[in-house]
C-alpha cells in the first residue's frame, strides 16, 4: 500500500439556509443555534480538533458572517469580562478561538448540493486527503465520531466514512452503505446509495455525516451530474471515486443526533443538558416534572 498521508484540513460545510428552521433563521444561521449554550457548529469545530486535525475550511453562503465573528477573537468581551471578574468565561473563550491562519472561508455561491459545496473548498485543500464533517450531525459518546475514523484511515488508508445503523423506515432519509468483508475498526464498503427508495436499501448503515476523502474526489465532483433532489450529491461523487479507489466504514460506537430536524435538535439539546456537570441534575428533575405531567394530562384527556 502506497503511504497513509496525513490528514491535516477538515472541510465543514455551513452554506444550507436552514429553512426547516424558519423563523429562528431568518437572521441567524442554523449553524448558530445553540445546543445548551455551544452553538452547534461548535460541536464540529471541537470534533475535528480532537482527532487531530488543525486546520478548518468552512464553506459559507450569504449572510453567515455570525459564523466567522464566533471563530474570532472578541478583545472588547475579554476585557469586560477581565473587569467583571470573570476569569472562568475568559479561559472558556481563550480555550475556544482557533490558533491564528488555521481557519479559512471560501463560499458557495448556489445552493447546488452537498457534492457542490465540497467541490468549493478544493482549492483550501490542495491535493491532500480531508476530513468533512457535516455540522447538522453532531456526534455525542465517550468520543466524537471522527477520531475513530482516524484509526480507519490510519489502518486501511484510502477513503473511510462514519456509519450508524438506522431503522429500515429512515434509510430513505440518508446515504445508505453495503457492508463488506470487517476489519480492525470497520468494514469494507461494496456499494453506496443515496436516500434508497423504500425497501432498496443495501443494509441499515447509514452515512453519519463524517468522511475522510482522497482529493481525486475534486475531479470527479466538477463532472458531476444532478443526482436525488436535483442536487449535485456527494454520495454519487464517491460513489465513483470507489471504482479506483477502496472505501471502507467506521460504525460510530457512540450515537449521532441529526441536529438538521427539530426532532434531532431537541434530543441533542435534552441529551447533552443531562450529560453536564454544572445543570445535568437540576435538567433531570425538570425533564422528569414535565413527563410526568404530560403523562397525567394524557390519561386524562
Ligand atoms: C447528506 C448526505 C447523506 C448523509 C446525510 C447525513 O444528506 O448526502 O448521504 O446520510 O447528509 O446527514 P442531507 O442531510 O444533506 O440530505
Amino acid at each position: 500500500m502506497d503511504r497513509i498521508r496525513t490528514v491535516r484540513k477538515a472541510v465543514i460545510p455551513v452554506a444550507g439556509n436552514g429553512t426547516r428552521f424558519l423563523p429562528a433563521t431568518k437572521a441567524v444561521p442554523k449553524e448558530m443555534l445553540t445546543i445548551v449554550d455551544r452553538p452547534v457548529v461548535q460541536y464540529a469545530v471541537d470534533e475535528a480538533h480532537q482527532a487531530g486535525i488543525d486546520h478548518i475550511v468552512f464553506v459559507t453562503s450569504r449572510n453567515k458572517q455570525a459564523i466567522e465573528d464566533h471563530f474570532d477573537d472578541t478583545p472588547e468581551l475579554i476585557s469586560s469580562l477581565s473587569r467583571a471578574g470573570k476569569t472562568a468565561q475568559i479561559s472558556e473563550l481563550e480555550a475556544m478561538l482557533p490558533k491564528a491562519g488555521s481557519v479559512s472561508f471560501t463560499r458557495q455561491q448556489a445552493p447546488l448540493g452537498l457534492g457542490h459545496a465540497v467541490w468549493c473548498a478544493r482549492d483550501l485543500i490542495g491535493d491532500e486527503p480531508f476530513a468533512l464533517l457535516l455540522p447538522d450531525m453532531v456526534s455525542f459518546g465517550a468520543r466524537g465520531c471522527m477520531a475513530g475514523l482516524m484509526e480507519l484511515y490510519r489502518e486501511v488508508g484510502s477513503n473511510v466514512v462514519g456509519v450508524e445503523q438506522c431503522a429500515p423506515e429512515d434509510a430513505s432519509k440518508y446515504g445508505i452503505v453495503g457492508k463488506g468483508e470487517t476489519v480492525q475498526h470497520g468494514f469494507a464498503v461494496t456499494e453506496m446509495v443515496e436516500k434508497p427508495a423504500m425497501g432498496r436499501a443495501p443494509s441499515n448503515y447509514y452515512l453519519n455525516g463524517r468522511y475522510i476523502l482522497q482529493p481525486e474526489i475534486f475531479s470527479i465532483l466538477s463532472h458531476q451530474s444532478r443526482g436525488a433532489g436535483n442536487e449535485i450529491q456527494l454520495t454519487d461523487g464517491m460513489l465513483k471515486l470507489s471504482e479506483t479507489q477502496a472505501f471502507h466504514a467506521h460504525p460510530y460506537e457512540g450515537r449521532t443526533f441529526d441536529c438538521g430536524s427539530k426532532h434531532g435538535f431537541i434530543e441533542a439539546n435534552v441529551t447533552f443538558a443531562l450529560a453536564r456537570a454544572d445543570i445535568g441534575d437540576i435538567v433531570f428533575q425538570s425533564v422528569r416534572e414535565i413527563m410526568l405531567s404530560h403523562e397525567s394530562r394524557i390519561r386524562a384527556a
